[in-house]
C-alpha cells in the first residue's frame, strides 16, 4: 500500500527519487522518506504528511547530496504503527549501515522482532519493516554480500513485500526483491530504476523488467544480475512499456479527478476500438478464451472485486443474467477468500480490478484458480499480477488513473461487461439478432451522450453548491441502477467525507426512512424504464417525510418539478445502458461538493489507489 523507488546510475539521484515518489502518491501519502549514498555514508531524510513536506525538509541540505547517484525512496500509507517520523521509511539497522524501503506486510514480523531483539537488535519504530532491516543486516554481517544477504533473509520473511536495500559498504549496489507485491526495474543507459509502478519511471525509460516473486536483483550502473531464491541465475525478459508520459499531466484541469471524468467519452471509444466495429458485426474479444463448449458446461459465474470495481461487478451480474441467462454471484473479494465457495472447473470466475494488484482480489483469484475455475480478469493494467493469473483477459484501456477516486476506470469496467455480456450472448445465441443490433447501436452512441452531460456540468456545480454543507446524503435507485446509487455514495463519501449511503429504494421503508427529515438530501436515480414508476412512488414517500429531494433523470415528466427541489437532467438512453449515463453526474456532484469544501480531491485522507495489503 506504499510506493517505493530506487535508482543507481550516473545522474543526481534526489530529484529522480522525489519525482518518482510524486507519481506514486496515489499509493499512500501519510509520510515519506529517502536514503541516498553520500560520499562518506548513507544519509536518510524523512517527513510526515505529504511529499511536499519532504521536499521542504530537503531544502538546505543540497550540498550534502549534490553528487549522489544512488538512493531509495518511499511514500507510506501506514499499516503497522502511526504515521510518525520514526515509523516513516527508510528504516535502518542498528549501526545505520543498511537501509531498506518496503511495500507490503511482513506477516511474521512479531516473531522476527522477538528473535532479533534477543540477539541485541534495538527497535526504534513500530513497523514490520524494521525487522527486515535488522534481519538483512545480520545476514550481511555473515556473508558480506548484499544480494546474498537479501536472498538468505527471504527464506525467513513471510508475507507480501517489495524491498529496496542499500548498504554503506556497497557504494554502487542496489538490491531489490519482491513477493506478492509489485516491483519493476527500469533500464536506462548505465543506470537502473526500481519502482512499485510504471509512472515513477516512465519519464526516464520505457524499457523494463517485471521482477517475479522471490527473485532478487543486484543493480549497479553497469550491470543487472537477477537470481531466484535458490540462487539460480535468471535471464530477464525486457518489456517495452506502453504508457505515455503525457497521461500524467492534469492538462489544464484543476484536479486529476476532473480530467479523468472528462476523459470518459474517449475511454468508451478506446475500449470499443477493435472490439465492436459496427452494430451488425460480432463483438471481438481476442483475449477471452470462452467458447460454446465452455459456456455450455458452465454451472455458475462468480465475480469478485472490491470498492468501485465491486459496483461495476454488480452491474455485470445484471447484464450477464439478462443477456445470457447464466446465474451470476457477486462478492467482495475480502469475503470470498474466507469462506468455502462452491468453485470448480465448471465455474467462470471474473476478477475486476483497476489496478490488477488489489491484495484481496488477487488472493481470491489465486484460490479460484487452484480450484480449477476459468479465470477472466477485467483490468486497467494488463501488466498486473492479476492479469498474469488470467486464462482470459479484458484490458479496459482507460489509461493511467491518477485520482484516488476511480471514475474513468469504472466506466471502462462497465463497458467491458457490456461487451462481455454481448459476446457471450452471441456465442450462446441467447438474444435475437435485431435486439443485438439495437443494443450495439446504443452502446456506440454513449460517448456523445456523456459529452452532452459534460457540456452542462455548470448545472451540476450549482446543485452541488446547495448541498456542500450537508452532513448526510442518501442515494436511492432500483434495478440496474442500484449499484449506481452505491457508487454515487462511495464517490461522495471518499472525497468529501460526507456520510453518504446508497439504498435500493424499495428498502427505504424497512428502516432508512426513519432518518428522513428536512435536513436529509435524497437523490433519486430516476431513469426511464421498468422501475421508473416504482422509484417515483418511493421518491414520493421520501418527499412526504420532508427530505430534500433531488432527481437525476432522463424523464421529461412535468410532475417531477413539484416533487424535486433540484433536477439533474441527462440524455435519454435505453434502461440497460443507463448506469453509464447516470454515474457521470454523480461523479461531478461528488467532485464539486468536495471542491466547495476545499478537500484534497485527488488524494483523500486515509485512502490509497492501490490496496496491496489485505
Ligand atoms: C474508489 C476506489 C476503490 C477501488 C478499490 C479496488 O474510488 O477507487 O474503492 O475501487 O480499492 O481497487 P481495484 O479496482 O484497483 O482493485
Amino acid at each position: 500500500m506504499c510506493g517505493i523507488v530506487g535508482y543507481v546510475g550516473n545522474k543526481s539521484v534526489v530529484d529522480i527519487l522525489i519525482d518518482g515518489l510524486e507519481q506514486l502518491e496515489y499509493r499512500g501519502y501519510d509520510s515519506s522518506g529517502i536514503a541516498v549514498m553520500c560520499d562518506t555514508e548513507i544519509k536518510v531524510y524523512k517527513a510526515i504528511g505529504k511529499l511536499k513536506n519532504l521536499r521542504e525538509e530537503l531544502c538546505g541540505h543540497e550540498k550534502e547530496f549534490s553528487s549522489t547517484t544512488m538512493g531509495i525512496g518511499h511514500i507510506r500509507w501506514a499499516t503497522h504503527g502511526a504515521p510518525t517520523l520514526l515509523n516513516a521509511h527508510p528504516h535502518t539497522c542498528n549501526c545505520g549501515n543498511l537501509v531498506v524501503v518496503h511495500n507490503g506486510i511482513i506477516e511474521n514480523y512479531k516473531e522476527l522482532r522477538e528473535d532479533l531483539a534477543k540477539s541485541g537488535c534495538v527497535f526504534k519504530s513500530q513497523t514490520d519493516t524494521e525487522a527486515v532491516a535488522h534481519l538483512v543486516a545480520r545476514k550481511y554481517a555473515q556473508c558480506k554480500d548484499l544480494k546474498e544477504a537479501v536472498r538468505l533473509a527471504s527464506y525467513e520473511i513471510e508475507g507480501a513485500y517489495a524491498l529496496c536495500v542499500m548498504h554503506n559498504e556497497c557504494k554502487n549496489t542496489l538490491v531489490i526483491t519482491k513477493r506478492n507485491a509489485p516491483l519493476l526495474i527500469g533500464i536506462g543507459d548505465n543506470e537502473f530504476y526500481a519502482a512499485s509502478d510504471v509512472p515513477a519511471i516512465i519519464k526516464h525509460t520505457n524499457k523494463a523488467v517485471y521482477l517475479e516473486d522471490n527473485q532478487i536483483a543486484e543493480l549497479t550502473p553497469e550491470s543487472m544480475e537477477i537470481v531466484d531464491i535458490e540462487n539460480n541465475k535468471i535471464n530477464p525478459k525486457i518489456e517495452i512499456l506502453p504508457w505515455e508520459p503525457v497521461a500524467l499531466s492534469k492538462m489544464g484541469y484543476k484536479h486529476f479527478m476532473l480530467k479523468e471524468i472528462h476523459e470518459q467519452p474517449d475511454v468508451i471509444r478506446n475500449i470499443l476500438v477493435g472490439r465492436l466495429h459496427a452494430p451488425d458485426e460480432h463483438v471481438v474479444l481476442n483475449e477471452v478464451k470462452l467458447n460454446h463448449e465452455t459456456l455450455t458446461h458452465l454451472e455458475r459465474i462468480q465475480i469478485i472485486a472490491c470498492g468501485t470495481s465491486l459496483h461495476a461487478a454488480m452491474i455485470g451480474k445484471y447484464l450477464i443474467e439478462s443477456f445470457c441467462g447464466i446465474s451470476v454471484d457477486v462478492e467482495a473479494s475480502s469475503e470470498y477468500i474466507y469462506r468455502k465457495t462452491v468453485t470448480n472447473e465448471r465455474t467462470l470466475v471474473i476478477g475486476v480490478s483497476q489496478s490488477g494488484e488489489t491484495a484481496d482480489t488477487l488472493t481470491a483469484i489465486k484460490q479460484a484458480k487452484a480450484k480449477g475455475a476459468h479465470i477472466l480478469i477485467v483490468t486497467n493494467r494488463p501488466d498486473s499480477a492479476m492479469a498474469r493469473e488470467a486464462d482470459s483477459l479484458i484490458p479496459v484501456n482507460a489509461g493511467i488513473e491518477v485520482s484516488v477516486a476511480a471514475t474513468k476506470s469504472y466506466i471502462a469496467q462497465l463497458m467491458a461487461f457490456y461487451l462481455l455480456a454481448l459476446y457471450m450472448s452471441e456465442i450462446k445465441d441467447s438474444i435475437a439478432p435485431s435486439t443485438l443490433t439495437s443494443l450495439k447501436t446504443e452502446l456506440m452512441l454513449l460517448p456523445q451522450k456523456i459529452e452532452q452531460i459534460l457540456s452542462q456540468k455548470d448545472n451540476i456545480q450549482n446543485v452541488a453548491r446547495n448541498y456542500a454543507n450537508t452532513k448526510d446524503f442518501i442515494f436511492i435507485a432500483r434495478g440496474i441502477n442500484y449499484p449506481t446509487a452505491l457508487e454515487g455514495a462511495l464517490k461522495l463519501k471518499e472525497i468529501s467525507y460526507i456520510n453518504a449511503t446508497g439504498y435500493p429504494a424499495g428498502e427505504l421503508k424497512h428502516g432508512p426512512i426513519a432518518m428522513l427529515d428536512e435536513t436529509m438530501p435524497v437523490l433519486s436515480i430516476l431513469m426511464n424504464g421498468s422501475v421508473y414508476e416504482k422509484l417515483l412512488s418511493n421518491s414520493e414517500e421520501a418527499k412526504a417525510r420532508n427530505a430534500r429531494m433531488i432527481a437525476l433523470t432522463n424523464s421529461r415528466d412535468e410532475k417531477l418539478n413539484y416533487l424535486f427541489e433540484h433536477i439533474i437532467k441527462v440524455p435519454d438512453v435505453q434502461e440497460l445502458f443507463s448506469p453509464i449515463i447516470a454515474i457521470v453526474p454523480l461523479q461531478l456532484l461528488a467532485y464539486y461538493i468536495a471542491e466547495f469544501l476545499g478537500k484534497d480531491v485527488d488524494q483523500p485522507r486515509n485512502l490509497a489507489k492501490s490496496v496491496t495489503v489485505e
